[in-house]
């Protein structure tokens, strides 16, 4: 029995984030989550994430609340696929506590002083993550790693922009330049994870209140994904991929790419440029591209972590 990942789980809670902070507690040893604007601004994310960590019934569990804004650009958010709330779709409990800090950067920084070895997980903005290596230059070796949810060869908030790193491209660009291993779950990857009727009626049929509130939860967020896609068999849930390829990382492909991110550009700012050239001369990969997973088994993962809470 290998011993479980140790993680930081950064997001914006956020269908998708509440099903990476599930799949976080029961797969790895999630050792705190942190909360930044995005889906929703950080009131509404820390709030959710403060819910679900009700939900999954661990009150050791510490919320920490960060930035609520980019580094530069302006807060944009995404009510239009999550809700105003950011966690449409469900009836949830008021949380028995609000944040435990708020100070997310402070935490991150302390606890991966404390213990080496730690994974930052970002499944949200960079923003934290960007602000964390900055004001601490011994964190990108102390960390293992960095595994994000963000960026693609296409986009879902402009023609080549995913919402992660198009909220907060310079945070972005700090977090692919950091020169520690990073992994990157790209929307070429997460389309592979829909959240089919299927897969919703297997959360739902998990016995719990937790499986009835997420499938509540995947049934709004694959509705309104569906309404806006051609051909979307359900929503893409994005971010237990960033925590999955770190546990289960044999359900997973991965290819080195060199990745940076445009800040400027007028039309592709928030853009990942993942450089795929066969060139001999192109720069060299700071990147761990993961290209394809086994949905199925994936999904099996997240059934599990979610019955566990029954
Ligand atoms: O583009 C998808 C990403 O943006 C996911 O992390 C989703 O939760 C939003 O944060
Ligand atoms: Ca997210």
């Amino acid at each position: 029995m290998t011993a479980a990942i140790p993680m930081l789980l950064d997001c914006d809670p956020g269908h998708d984030d509440a099903i990476a902070i599930v799949a976080a507690a029961h797969h790895a040893e999630l050792l705190g989550i942190t909360t930044v604007a995005g889906n929703a601004p950080l009131d509404r994310t820390t709030y959710n994430a403060c819910v679900l960590r009700d939900l999954i019934g661990d009150p050791k569990l510490t919320v920490h609340a960060g930035a609520a804004r980019p580094l530069v650009a302006e807060p944009r958010h995404a009510d239009e696929i999550h809700g105003v709330s950011g966690l449409d779709g469900a009836e949830l409990p008021a949380p028995d506590r609000g944040a435990d800090s708020d100070d997310a950067v402070g935490f991150i920084i302390d606890t991966c002083r404390a213990r080496e070895g730690i994974w930052l997980v970002a499944v949200g903005p960079c923003t934290n993550v960007a602000l964390a290596l900055r004001a601490a230059p011994d964190l990108g070796r102390r960390i293992a790693g960095i595994s994000l949810m963000g960026g693609g060869t296409f986009g879902n908030r402009t023609a080549v922009a995913e919402f992660n790193i198009w909220a907060d491209p310079h945070a972005g660009a700090v977090v692919f330049a950091h020169g520690g291993p990073l992994i990157q779950a790209p929307l070429d990857l997460t389309f592979q994870l829909q959240a089919t009727p299927a897969r919703i009626d297997a959360v739902r049929q998990t016995p719990g209140r937790l499986g009835t509130v997420l499938a509540d939860l995947l049934t709004f967020f694959s509705g309104t994904y569906c309404s806006r896609y051609d051909a979307m068999q359900g929503a893409p849930v994005h971010d237990p991929c960033a925590v999955l390829a770190l546990t289960h990382p044999g359900l997973f492909q991965s290819v080195r790419r060199h990745v940076t991110v445009e800040t400027v550009g007028h039309d592709t700012a928030g853009m990942t440029v993942i450089d795929q050239r066969q060139l001999v001369e192109r720069p060299a990969a700071n990147t761990d591209v993961l290209i394809k997973l086994d949905a199925d088994a994936v999904w099996k993962l997240i059934t599990e972590a979610i019955a566990a809470n029954a």
